[in-house]
Parts: structure tokens; C-alpha cells; sequence
């Protein structure tokens, strides 16, 4: 069982963006706890990163195909995004959003996602680890 974690704008540079906020790891250490979290279950991840909307549309298209379900953080797509919105939409395998910080207990501008109304459900607020709920989540959608 294969999952997709897809990440979104920015991502990259964490570990040094805003570390007061994020976190001192970096995406690699947030894709090796994703890879290890994922073995236990017996899923196989597929973590990847962009800063083009587009490219994660394509994903999302190419998860309903490869992935029993996916797992995004789509960074600041996250608020203003009707694109993902829809491609979430178009695709029936379940996609949980993700974020590290707790985007209610930020700037007002955090607390709308586009996203949010088309995916299974959300998890944030939890560091690194809101990634590794995600996982055990879509493990039991598919159990
Ligand atoms: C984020 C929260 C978003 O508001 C922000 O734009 C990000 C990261 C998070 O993981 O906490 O890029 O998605």
C-alpha cells in the first residue's frame, strides 16, 4: 500500500524558516519519520515537495491512480487554493490536510482553508508528528 505525502510552498526550508514556529527539522527529517512511521503500518511513502500549485495538482491526479490515500500539507496554498480544492475533489482516494503549527492559534488569515471542506479531515498543531497522524489515519481508513 503505497501513500503520498505531498508538501506545498516553502517547505523546503524548514529547519531554517521560522524555527520558533516549525521546528528545527528539516523536510528530509520530517520524509525519514514519515518513511519509518509508514513501514510500521506497512505503507510505503511517496514524500514529495513543490512550490507550484500545479505540480501538486498533477500529484493529487497521479495519487488517485498509485496511493490509497495522501497526506498534504499544502502550505499557503493551504488558504487560498480553489485549485486543490478541486483536484482533492476530483480524485475518491481519502487526502488529509496537514500542518505543523496550530493555524487557529495564528495570524486570522490561517484560520480559513480552501482545502479543508473537500478533504477527509485535518490534523495540526502537532509538529512533525501532525504527518505521522496523518499516516496512522489513512492506515485506518484502509484497514
Ligand atoms: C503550514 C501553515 C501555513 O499557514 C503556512 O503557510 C505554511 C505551513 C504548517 O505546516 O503549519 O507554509 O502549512
Amino acid at each position: 500500500k503505497t501513500v503520498f505525502v505531498l508538501n506545498g510552498p516553502n517547505l523546503n526550508m524548514l529547519g531554517k524558516r521560522e524555527p520558533g514556529i516549525y521546528g528545527g527539522n528539516t523536510l528530509k527529517d520530517v520524509e525519514n519519520e514519515c518513511v519509518a512511521a509508514g513501514a510500521a503500518l506497512g505503507l510505503t511513502v511517496d514524500f514529495r515537495q513543490s512550490n507550484h500549485e500545479g505540480v501538486l495538482i498533477d500529484w493529487l491526479h497521479e495519487a488517485s491512480e498509485k496511493a490509497i490515500g495522501v497526506a498534504i500539507n499544502a502550505g499557503a496554498y493551504t488558504h487560498t487554493s480553489i485549485a486543490l480544492h478541486d483536484a482533492i475533489k476530483a480524485i475518491s482516494v481519502p487526502v488529509i490536510e496537514v500542518h505543523i503549527s496550530n493555524v487557529h492559534a495564528r495570524e486570522h488569515f490561517r484560520h480559513h482553508s480552501a482545502i479543508a471542506p473537500a478533504a477527509k479531515g485535518v490534523i495540526c498543531g502537532f509538529g512533525i508528528q501532525s504527518y505521522v497522524l496523518a499516516l496512522n489515519a489513512l492506515n485506518s481508513l484502509s484497514a
